[in-house]
């Protein structure tokens, strides 16, 4: 898979060990930044991110700030972004299977290295179920249009 990274100075550490394990597992990888631990502001990382997800130039991204909070706030800004914030492996699970969610928002400063790489690994493997699950995320995109269910 084509994945797009990024994250602010909170989230650094957790890219740089991300990035090798990723690429062990055979996907390829385009890192936006941030490139060290120097104070940054994470929308300026989230949103290069997130347009190459939503433009579909690469198909998942991940983002990682201190909480996750940030990143995902400003990510899912982006029209066509269903960023999750996910600390576990279980709600990664679902953030996929019920919610298609095409960013995974990370907390650098809230999990460690280890559950973040077994929750990428699940966030990565688990595809969509559909189904009844579509037609809420039609509704989604209706609210993201126009404001408004259609
Ligand atoms: C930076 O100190 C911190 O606010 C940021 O990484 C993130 O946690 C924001 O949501």
């Amino acid at each position: 898979m084509r994945i797009a990274l990024g994250c602010d100075h909170a989230g650094w550490e957790m890219k740089e060990d991300l990035k090798p394990f990723l690429e062990g597992l055979g996907h390829q990888i385009v890192d936006f930044g941030t490139d060290n631990q120097d104070s940054v502001d994470y929308p300026d990382y989230a949103l290069p991110v997130a347009k190459a997800v939503a433009k579909g130039d690469l198909e998942r991204g991940i983002v990682i700030c201190g909480t996750g909070i940030g990143s995902s706030i400003a990510a899912n800004k982006v029209s066509g972004i269903r960023a999750a914030l996910c600390h576990d492996t279980f709600t990664a699970e679902m953030s996929r299977s019920h919610n298609d969610a095409n960013i995974l928002c990370l907390g650098g400063r809230v999990i460690d290295m280890e559950l973040a790489r077994r929750i990428v690994e699940v966030w990565l493997n688990t595809p969509f179920s559909g189904g009844r699950h579509a037609r809420r995320l039609k509704k989604i995109e209706g609210i993201e249009k126009c404001g408004e269910i259609r």
